[in-house]
C-alpha cells in the first residue's frame, strides 16, 4: 500500500512530510520515485499547465484526467487531488460525486478542498463514506475575488482566532491533515499545536508538520512565482537548450543522421 493518512499521521512531529505539486505522469514519477511522501494534483494546474492566469477556470474534468495520470505514474505517494472551484459548496449530492470521482475513477487517495465554515459538514460526510479529506486554511486562492489578491490571511488576532477555529472544526470533521497557505509562521505554529492532525505549510514558516509547493517553481519553469517558494533547479534552461539543440540540428542536416533512418533489413518496431 502506498502511503496512508496513518503513515502520516504516525510522521507528524517525528520527521518532516514533504508534498509537491505533479500535473503528469513523468513528473509525477520523478516525484514518487524521489520519495516524496504525497503527490497534489493541484489546482494549480490553472496557471502551472494551462495556461490560465487564476485556479477559478480548472474543471473537474481536467482534475480528474490529470489526477488519473499522476496515479498511473505513482507507486508510493499519496494522491490527492485538489477539488477545483465550485466543485463543492453548491450542492452536498453533487460534491460528494465530483470528490467520489477522484477516487472511483481517477485513482487518487485523498481529495483537498478549500476550506471554511461551509465544508465542515462536507469533510464530515465525505469522511463516513470513506474519502479522505485534506483540508486547507490560510490563503485560499479560488477566493482571490472575493481576498482582493493573493494577501496573507490570519494577520490580526480576530482572523488568526477564527482559523484556528476552523482548524479544529475540520479536525474534528475528520480531515487527516491541513495545508495552511501564507499565514504568519507564528500563527501555523499555534495551529499545529492545538490540532493533533499533521499540518502542511506553503509560505506558513517552519513549525508546520511538512511543507509543500508547486513543483514549477521548484523546477524553475515558473514566469512567476511567490516570495515563499524556492527554486532547486533550473529546468527551463534545460528545454530550452534542448529546445535549440534541435532547431540548430534540423536546420544545419545533422538531423536526422543515418541511424534515425529507415532501412530494409531492419524491423518495424520503432523502438
Ligand atoms: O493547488 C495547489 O498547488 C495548492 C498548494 C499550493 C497547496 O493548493
Ligand atoms: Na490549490
Amino acid at each position: 500500500m502506498a502511503t496512508t493518512v496513518q503513515d502520516l499521521a504516525e510522521m507528524a512531529g517525528d520527521e518532516e512530510i514533504t508534498m509537491l505539486t505533479a500535473y503528469d505522469a513523468p513528473t509525477a514519477a520523478i516525484v514518487d520515485e524521489t520519495g516524496v511522501d504525497v503527490i497534489l494534483v493541484g489546482d494549480s494546474m490553472g496557471n502551472a499547465v494551462l495556461g490560465h492566469d487564476s485556479t477559478l477556470p480548472v474543471t473537474v474534468e481536467e482534475m480528474q484526467s490529470r489526477t488519473a495520470a499522476v496515479a498511473r505514474a505513482t507507486d508510493d505517494a499519496m494522491v490527492v487531488a485538489d477539488m477545483p472551484f465550485l466543485s463543492y459548496g453548491v450542492d452536498e449530492g453533487e460534491a460528494v460525486e465530483n470528490c467520489g470521482r477522484m477516487l472511483k475513477e481517477a485513482d487518487a487517495n485523498a481529495v483537498k478542498l478549500e476550506s471554511g465554515p461551509h465544508t465542515v459538514d462536507l469533510t464530515e460526510r465525505l469522511v463516513e463514506l470513506g474519502i479522505p479529506v485534506m483540508a486547507h486554511l490560510g490563503l485560499t486562492p479560488q477566493r482571490v475575488n472575493q481576498l482582493g489578491g493573493y494577501f496573507r490571511q490570519g494577520t490580526d488576532e480576530k482572523s488568526a482566532g477564527e482559523m484556528l477555529e476552523l482548524a479544529k472544526s475540520h479536525e474534528e470533521a475528520g480531515a487527516f491533515s491541513l495545508v495552511l497557505e501564507h499565514v504568519p509562521s507564528n500563527v501555523a505554529a499555534q495551529i499545529t499545536e492545538a490540532i493533533d492532525i499533521p499540518t502542511i505549510g506553503i509560505g506558513a514558516g517552519p513549525d508546520t508538520d511538512g511543507q509543500v509547493l508547486v513543483v514549477n517553481d521548484v523546477f524553475g519553469l515558473s514566469d512567476r512565482s511567490p516570495y515563499f517558494s524556492e527554486q532547486f533547479g533550473d529546468v527551463k534552461s534545460e528545454m530550452e537548450r534542448a529546445v535549440a539543440g534541435f532547431r540548430d540540428a534540423v536546420e544545419s542536416g545533422e538531423f536526422p543522421a543515418e541511424d534515425h533512418s529507415y532501412s530494409e533489413d531492419e524491423i518495424d518496431d520503432i523502438y
